[in-house]
């Protein structure tokens, strides 16, 4: 990695509370980025972390409000982000719905319900590409960045309960090489980075959790779960001048998980 690479840069990433989004948010203030992320509820805990991150780090480090579920308000939420920074290089799409707006999308196939469904592409396809189009229109203005989706391998393994889940991290990563092809000739090179199971509150949702673990460990060739962390290197690369050359591509970090 080139030292200070994202030093006077910004990375705005959705969902920076809790679990991979906030790994990244440190990962990159750590760097000395200026960091913008969203929340959806989690008020108290992005003051907590904007405190921390300018105390760490002294960057910039700003929270917005956002709902995935309506992507299109986005737009207002760049707004905002305009008045608070003045230029955006890094983009991660990253923030992920659970509980009550998955379920008919969280569950055996033969549960499976359209609505459900709809809600988990509504917040990875659609949220993914208002996001990616209103950081593009910004990225432009500065001589291109780097967008990611964060995605997962929940669509090359069979993992229980996941189909809807995995079914549109495929289709979020197809999104991304057509961005990709499209946004190169703006110096913006769009990538996905798919993780194998990380221990975080989405995967503690799984009713099956204690097995899922178990059974990760077992098939890891490096015998251990997936930590929040293990993400950030393939993100923090991705947005360095060491990856200028890579784009409409997807990084599996995975612990060996895949090839069983
Ligand atoms: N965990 C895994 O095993 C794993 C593996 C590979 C890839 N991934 C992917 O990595 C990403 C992050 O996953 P994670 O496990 O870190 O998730 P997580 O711990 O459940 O965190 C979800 C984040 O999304 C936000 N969020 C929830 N509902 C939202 C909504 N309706 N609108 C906007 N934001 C909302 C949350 O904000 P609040 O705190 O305010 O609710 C939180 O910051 C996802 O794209 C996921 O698919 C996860």
């Amino acid at each position: 990695m080139t030292q200070n690479s994202l030093q006077g840069k910004t990375l705005f990433v959705s969902g920076g509370t809790r679990g991979i989004g906030k790994a990244i948010v440190y990962a990159f203030a750590k760097e000395g980025c200026d960091v913008a992320f969203t929340y959806a509820s989690s008020a108290d805990t992005a003051n907590e972390i904007i405190a921390d991150v300018e105390k760490l780090y002294g960057v910039k480090c700003k929270a917005y409000k956002l709902n995935i579920l309506e992507p299109l308000t986005y737009k207002d939420v760049y707004k905002e982000f305009d008045e608070d920074f003045e230029r955006l290089d890094y983009f991660i799409s990253n923030a992920i719905i659970s509980g009550r707006a998955v379920v008919g999308g969280f569950g055996p196939f033969m549960r499976l319900k359209p609505r459900g469904l709809d809600n988990i592409w509504t917040a990875t396809v659609d949220a993914f590409v208002v996001g990616a189009q209103e950081a593009a229109k910004r990225m432009e203005k500065t001589g291109g960045g780097s967008i990611i989706s964060m995605s997962s391998t929940g669509n090359l393994v069979y993992t229980p309960n996941y189909a809807g889940h995995g079914t549109n991290k495929a289709a979020v990563e197809t999104m991304v090489r057509y961005a990709a092809a499209e946004l190169g000739e703006k110096k913006i090179r769009v990538n996905a980075v798919s993780g194998g199971p990380i221990d975080t509150d989405a995967l503690k949702a799984f009713p099956n959790y204690e097995e899922v673990k178990a059974e990760v460990v077992n098939r890891s060739p490096l015998s251990r779960m997936g930590e929040a962390q293990d993400l950030t290197g393939a993100c923090l690369f991705l947005c360095s001048n060491d990856s200028s050359w890579l784009t409409g591509q997807t990084i599996v970090v995975d612990g060996g998980t895949t090839f069983q």
